[in-house]
């Protein structure tokens, strides 16, 4: 994973970046108000979103949102229906702190594994970092293990059974095509792709739903 905060968060053992625990106990120890966006920040990405949101009431699910300003930038840009969801505790309830009772923006605590929502109830969904978590692993990076292709496969399909029929699943990370086209590939869609940057790459891996 490649963060640029302070070093006291960049665990000793990058595996612990799949676990509950390490992003529970990194935000019980940061200040509730601390905002950090991993790869891209929104101003950096709404022209690559633009091409894909051109309503302002679309149903948006952003997975894994940490305190990341992408849910309150995109709600500054006039986007109303934003859902963002993590599985730690304590930056669900800070975001819910730091944004208030904001008409159109909830907060909550859910595994992006197993999503609460029904079949087809987003228009978009947005995964910026989260997937590169679940995929810190120990291992072959070549070759990774049937075990962790299963749970990004688990996302995958949750994305998929979640996104209405047109919808688009918009991904950013610093993972190489090679090493995540295999995770994103169904029948439903083409995986389109996006390099940004010039000396460290990150990739826009746009999806939409065709059926
Ligand atoms: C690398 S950070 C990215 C945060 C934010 N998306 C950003 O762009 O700055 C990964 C976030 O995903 C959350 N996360 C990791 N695995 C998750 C899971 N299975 N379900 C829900 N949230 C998860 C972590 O708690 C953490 O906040």
């Amino acid at each position: 994973m490649v963060a640029s905060t302070s070093l006291n968060v960049v665990p000793d053992d990058p595996t612990a970046y799949k676990t509950r625990e390490y992003w529970e106990e990194r935000y019980q120890n940061e200040d509730s108000g601390t905002t950090f966006d991993w790869f891209k920040t929104y101003d950096e990405l709404k022209p690559l979103f633009d091409n894909h949101i051109r309503d302002k009431n679309a149903k948006i699910l952003i997975l894994g949102c940490g305190n990341s300003t992408l849910g309150e930038d995109m709600y500054k840009d006039g986007y109303r229906n934003i859902t963002n969801i993590d599985y730690s505790k304590t930056v669900i309830d800070n975001m819910k702190e730091r944004c208030g009772d904001t008409p159109g923006m909830t907060w909550l605590e859910m595994d992006i594994r197993d999503l609460k929502f029904e079949d087809r109830s987003f228009d978009i969904v947005i995964d910026k970092g989260t997937m590169d978590a679940i995929l810190c692993n120990r291992g072959d990076v070549w070759e990774p293990s049937e075990e962790l292709i299963n749970e990004v496969k688990q996302e995958v399909d949750e994305v998929v059974r979640v996104l209405k029929v047109g919808g688009a699943f918009l991904y950013i990370t610093f993972g190489q095509p090679h090493f995540r086209r295999r995770h994103l590939e169904r029948d439903c869609w083409e995986v389109k792709i996006t390099t940004m940057g010039e000396a460290f790459h990150y990739f826009f891996y746009s999806m939409v739903k065709q059926q």
